[in-house]
């Protein structure tokens, strides 16, 4: 099993569970937690985490594996 996990939840954000480096646009590293919530829908106060602003804008996406495509 891998060490980290990210799943994509229902109409909102990635859940990240695990060690993982997360880095702002300059690659400057921005302190994270084992678990925690990403922003998906692009309305979060507080980018890149998600603060359920999601839900305030009615945010629409179920990722299904079958629909995905690997980007290459
Ligand atoms: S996914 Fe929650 S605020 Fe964007």
């Amino acid at each position: 099993m891998a060490d980290v996990v990210i799943r994509a939840t229902r109409n909102g954000s990635y859940h990240v569970k695990g060690k993982v480096i997360l880095q702002d646009s300059a690659g400057n590293e921005i302190p994270t937690k084992e678990e925690m919530w990403l922003c998906r829908c692009g309305q979060s106060q507080n980018k890149p985490f998600c603060d359920s602003s999601h839900s305030k804008v009615k945010f629409v996406s179920i990722v299904k594996k079958d629909e995905v495509k690997l980007d290459s």
